[in-house]
């Protein structure tokens, strides 16, 4: 069946089955390999994406339940004003190890700082905890998250 989606402000037309996971048509369908799998059971957050703005696991969402939502991915977070000033804090913060987990990272603390602007610790371990890093990461993603929240860029 085919179902038109908007992926980065792009449409699309997929011919899916209804149940198919997002994170499937954006990698196999669409070549968007930038998010990734990781568990495929909600449980890491390595295939976070936005969908209207919000941080949601591409992982356990079908096709068919996205209807005219906007899609917003990794490929195209640094377009956007909160994106643009978390990835540049990522390098500022020197983030990174492995990389593997970053994106589903990015993407969860871009949808924190559009919706909290200044968050705290709590709301960064209520908006993170859900993204798991086996590098390590964490002390450094919290830095960079409180660098972006204190950027005029
Ligand atoms: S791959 Fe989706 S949460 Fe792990
Ligand atoms: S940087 Fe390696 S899993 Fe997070």
């Amino acid at each position: 069946m085919a179902f038109n989606i908007t992926v980065n402000s792009k449409a699309h037309s997929v011919d899916v089955d209804g149940d198919t996971p997002l994170l499937w048509v954006l990698r196999d369908v669409l070549g968007m390999t930038g998010t990734k799998f990781g568990c495929g059971m909600a449980l890491c957050g390595a295939c976070t994406v936005h969908i209207d703005g919000a941080a949601t696991r591409s992982c356990i969402t079908p096709i068919a339940s996205i209807g005219n939502s906007s899609i917003t991915t990794i490929e195209a977070i640094g377009a956007t004003r909160t994106g643009a000033k978390v990835q540049k804090a990522w390098l500022d913060r020197e983030v990174v190890q492995c990389g593997y987990c970053q994106s589903g990272q990015i993407m969860s603390a871009s949808a924190l700082l559009a919706s909290k602007p200044q968050p705290t610790d709590a709301d960064i371990d209520a908006a993170m905890s859900g993204n798991i890093c086996r590098c390590g990461t964490y002390v450094r993603i919290r830095e960079a998250i409180k660098h972006a929240a204190q950027s005029d860029e």
